[in-house]
Parts: C-alpha cells; sequence; structure tokens
C-alpha cells in the first residue's frame, strides 16, 4: 500500500473548484492576517483565506487559515460526500466516529522512501524559524505563534506508541519555539516520563500538511492509539510518513514544514498569553517546555496551516461543534444512555463548556442520566461547565429553544446537580475566580418536562407542524 502523505495542495485544488478558496495579496504578519480571518469567519459560509506575499516575506511563502469552517470544506476533509447544509453533515457523521476508532487499528501508518517534506532542508546555523510567516495573531499575544494548525508528534518512553497532538507554538528565537501542552493531554504524560528520566523529549512539529492531520490531532483520539491510525481509518488508506532524521520521528511525506528537536531536561520559557478558543486570554505568561529546533524540512513555496482562536465564532469552532457533537451522541450512546436524538456543543461554549443533548424520555432517571455522562464523557468531561438535556421536541443546537426548555421546564432546585472538583483547566477564565486550579465545578440541567408529569405537563402553545406547513404554502409571500 503506497499510502495517503497528505498533500495540502491536493485538497486546496478541491477547495478551489467548490469555489471556497480567497487569495489575499500583501497583509502583514503584525495583526492583519489575525484580524482578516477573525472577521472573515463571521460570514455565512467563510472561504478559506490563502495569503501570500506577505509582508516582509518572499513570494510563495504562505499562510492558509479557516481552512475548515463551512460544511462543504469539512466533508472533504473528513472524505465525506460534500455537504453544504450541516444538518445533513451532523447527520452524516451519526456514528462515524465510532467507525473510525474500531477500524483504526487496520491502518498503520507506511513509510514511504522520501517526499516532498525534504525539498529543502535548514540545519545548524541556517535554522530561522523566521523564515515563514509567523503570525502575531491578537493584540495582546505573548509573541507570534508559527503553530497554530499544527501537528505536534511525539513517542511514548516505554513503549512504540506514537502521539499526535495540535499543541500551540510561541517563537522564542530563531531556533527555540514553545510547546504549550496541557498536563492531562497525551503528548504532556510522553513528556512527563522522558522528564523524570532526566531525557530528553523528541518532537516533531508538522506546520502544515492536508487539514485532516491537524485536525484529528486537535480531537480527543482514546489514550494509546495512534492519531495516525485514526486519520488511515476515515481515508480507509494508512497515512504515507517519512522518518525525521534527526528524531526518528514519524511525519507525513507531504508535510509543509516540519521543525525537528528536543525539549532538553529543565529548558522552560515565559509563553502566551494567546487569545484562546473560548474568547479570553485567559492565563498569563507562564513558564512552558521549550524545543530547540535542530533542522526544519520544507516544501518549496511552503504553505503555513494556520488556525487561531478568538471569540467564537472564530476559524475552528464550527468544525469543533460539528465534530465534538457527532462525538457526543456516539459517547451517550456508549455509556448506555439509550434514545439520544441529537447533540450539540456550541461554539458560545468552545464547544466544550456548553453542551446540549436532546432525548425521548424513556423511564425516571432517564434524564439525569443523560446529563452526567454527558458532562462526565470521555470526549466532554474537559473544561465542561454546562451539560443540559432536553425533550426531542427541541432542537440542542438552537439557543433559542434551548434557553427556552432550561426557562420553563425547569425548578432549579431540583433540576440542577452540580458536580465538584470536576476537571478544569489553566485555560478557563473563571480560574482567576478559584483556590483551586485545575479544577471546576459542572452543572448538569435536567430541561426535561418531568419524567412523572408528562400526562399533565402544560401543552406547548405553538401551531402545530400541520398548521405552519399549510400556513406557510398559502401566506409564502407574506412569510
Ligand atoms: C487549533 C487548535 C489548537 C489547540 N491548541 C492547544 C494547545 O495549545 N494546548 C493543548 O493542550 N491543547 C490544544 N488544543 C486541543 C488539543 O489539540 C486536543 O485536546 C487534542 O486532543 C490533544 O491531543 P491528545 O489527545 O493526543 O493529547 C488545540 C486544538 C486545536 C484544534
Amino acid at each position: 500500500m503506497a499510502g495517503n502523505p497528505l498533500d495540502l495542495r491536493i485538497w486546496l485544488d478541491k477547495v478551489r473548484d467548490l469555489g471556497e478558496l480567497t487569495e489575499v495579496n500583501g497583509a502583514d504578519w503584525n495583526l492583519e492576517l489575525g484580524a482578516i480571518s477573525e472577521l472573515n469567519v463571521k460570514k455565512a459560509v467563510p472561504p478559506a483565506l490563502l495569503f501570500d506575499d506577505i509582508t516582509g516575506h518572499a513570494k510563495g511563502f504562505r499562510v492558509l487559515t479557516c481552512s475548515t469552517s463551512s460544511p462543504a470544506r469539512l466533508s472533504t476533509i473528513l472524505r465525506l460526500e460534500v455537504e453544504r447544509s450541516q444538518l445533513k453533515l451532523v447527520q452524516a457523521l451519526r456514528g462515524k466516529p465510532n467507525q473510525w476508532q474500531s477500524g483504526a487499528p487496520a491502518y498503520d501508518p507506511v513509510f514511504a522512501d522520501g517526499g516532498p517534506v525534504f525539498e529543502n532542508t535548514l540545519a545548524g546555523d541556517a535554522v530561522d524559524v523566521y523564515r515563514f510567516p509567523c503570525p502575531l495573531w491578537h493584540e495582546k499575544d505573548g509573541g507570534r505563534y508559527l503553530g497554530t494548525g499544527c501537528m505536534v508528534v511525539t513517542k511514548d518512553f516505554d513503549s512504540d506508541w506514537i502521539n499526535v497532538g495540535c499543541y500551540r507554538n510561541m517563537t522564542h528565537d530563531r531556533n527555540h519555539v514553545g510547546l504549550n501542552m496541557i498536563p492531562a493531554k497525551h503528548g504532556a504524560i510522553q513528556f512527563s516520563k522522558y522528564r523524570k528520566a532526566g531525557k530528553p523529549f523528541p518532537v516533531a512539529i508538522v506546520l502544515g500538511c492536508d487539514p485532516l492531520g491537524y485536525w484529528i490531532s486537535g480531537i480527543e483520539i482514546p489514550f494509546g492509539i495512534s492519531e495516525y491510525n485514526y486519520m488511515g481509518s476515515i481515508m480507509k488508506e494508512p497515512v504515507a510518513v517519512v522518518r525525521g532524521p534527526v528524531t526518528g520521528l514519524p511525519f507525513p511525506a507531504a508535510s509543509e514544514i516540519v521543525l525537528e528537536g528536543w525539549v532538553h531536561p529543565g529548558e522552560e520559557r515565559l509563553e502566551g498569553p494567546f487569545g484562546e478558543f473560548h474568547g479570553y486570554y485567559s492565563s498569563e505568561s507562564e513558564p512552558t517546555p521549550v524545543v530547540t529546533v535542530e533542522r526544519i524540512h520544507y516544501r518549496n513555496d511552503p504553505i503555513v496551516l494556520g488556525s487561531p482562536p478568538a471569540k467564537p465564532p472564530h476559524d475552528f469552532s464550527y468544525a469543533k461543534a460539528v465534530v465534538r457533537s457527532a462525538m457526543l451522541v456516539d459517547a451517550l450512546q456508549a455509556g448506555g444512555v439509550p434514545d439520544v436524538v441529537a447533540a450539540w456543543a456550541h461554539e458560545i461554549g468552545g464547544a466544550r463548556m456548553f453542551n446540549v443533548a436532546s432525548i425521548k424520555q424513556r423511564y425516571s432517571g432517564h434524564a439525569r442520566q443523560a446529563g452526567h455522562v454527558l458532562s462526565q464523557c470521555g470526549v466532554g468531561y474537559y473544561l465542561s461547565r454546562y451539560a443540559i438535556v432536553v425533550d426531542d421536541d427541541i432542537d440542542p443546537s438552537n439557543l433559542q429553544e434551548v434557553m427556552w426548555a432550561v426557562a420553563t421546564r425547569t425548578d432549579p432546585e431540583l433540576d440542577i446537580d452540580i458536580i465538584k472538583r470536576g476537571t478544569g483547566s489553566k485555560a478557563d477564565p473563571m480560574s482567576v475566580a478559584y483556590r483551586q486550579k485545575g479544577f471546576c465545578s459542572k452543572a448538569v440541567i435536567d430541561a426535561c418536562r418531568p419524567f412523572d408529569h408528562l400526562e399533565d405537563f402544560p401543552p406547548v402553545a405553538e401551531a402545530s407542524r400541520e398548521l405552519q406547513e399549510k400556513t406557510r404554502a398559502k401566506w409564502r409571500h407574506i412569510l
């Protein structure tokens, strides 16, 4: 099997054919790339943006943003039929994460003899990360971030498990970048073993390839499964990788840019703050592990894949909402919750902090069970704040309907369960007010009609579906 080298340019051709690529010339790395991308994602269907002629950089050294922010592009990334409707895309995704996960063991990556990533190499004194457009994305960022839509490849200390995680990289100087891994993340768990043994931690940072790469690296794939296997399972062909000559780590053969290096024992520098996915600069600059870059491999005319977060909607909030919602439905079902109709991880909560599921209530306690699993399942527990369960007449992706159910079908004393000392994050904007960092409480809101009063609960005062359809048909010209 030859394998798929995750070539970004093949995917970009598809995006051009979809009519969803805008080329932007002459923008400045200093705040303009960030601000243009931020304004772009506020459109109803934002195009992907390919920046060239970036101030201070050679023509051809490009940056791509907004790669995942439309249903059509997201469906091509996930190798589904092109879908231009969000609802159909979520429908098409139902059950897929489970299938991808169970298929993953059959798709070990395959090693290619070489690849376009080796077209150019910088070593020794020539190593200089500033050759590549490295944006200051937001006004209050602590530095310029080269790695946002990136893949950080690492290997376990005492097994062959290769992990690929999306962890941001601030540039410190020409051959040092930060590695911001939150403690529970798999890369951080691997790193802690090297640190304990006093050994240097090998790292390869992929700064651009087919967005499937960074996208899967940014999703919670279960512990011990390599993201490469998961990507292979989605594509139905293995990822074609090459071995890094410095670290021995595998990266996609068509990667645009790869930084290879080591975190040496005890090496840390101040990193951040950075505008984050929930819309805040939530943490101060903090000592963070630093990668000493020994070698840079890159393609001719390389493209940095940028994915800058900000106050939602932002670069990747839409895609997170869609994919995490499908994963939440699967997790609820795997957790033994029957009759889950739909779930939605809202963009306003960065697709983590405000999650809603709708169920068809079958038995007493069903809604509570769904709410607690929604709050605590593997894909949902991290920084979850509100888990809300609604009846099947409510669309969980529609905030207006959800909050109507909360306002009218809950009694706060009876229907809000508080889970204390759940998993929080240093990235939590509320952590300023917490004495115990790393924890946060979680509310499970049962906004379903009380199960023991389904029969006598007041009927909804809204025109029936039949009356609505009849009225719309007759009064189309004014409605
Ligand atoms: C664009 C983007 C940037 C991210 N930045 C970080 C980051 O800087 N640090 C972090 O710990 N997680 C970050 N995440 C979330 C992780 O990538 C995600 O939790 C992933 O599951 C981590 O991989 P792991 O499960 O192998 O640890 C980011 C996700 C995306 C999509």
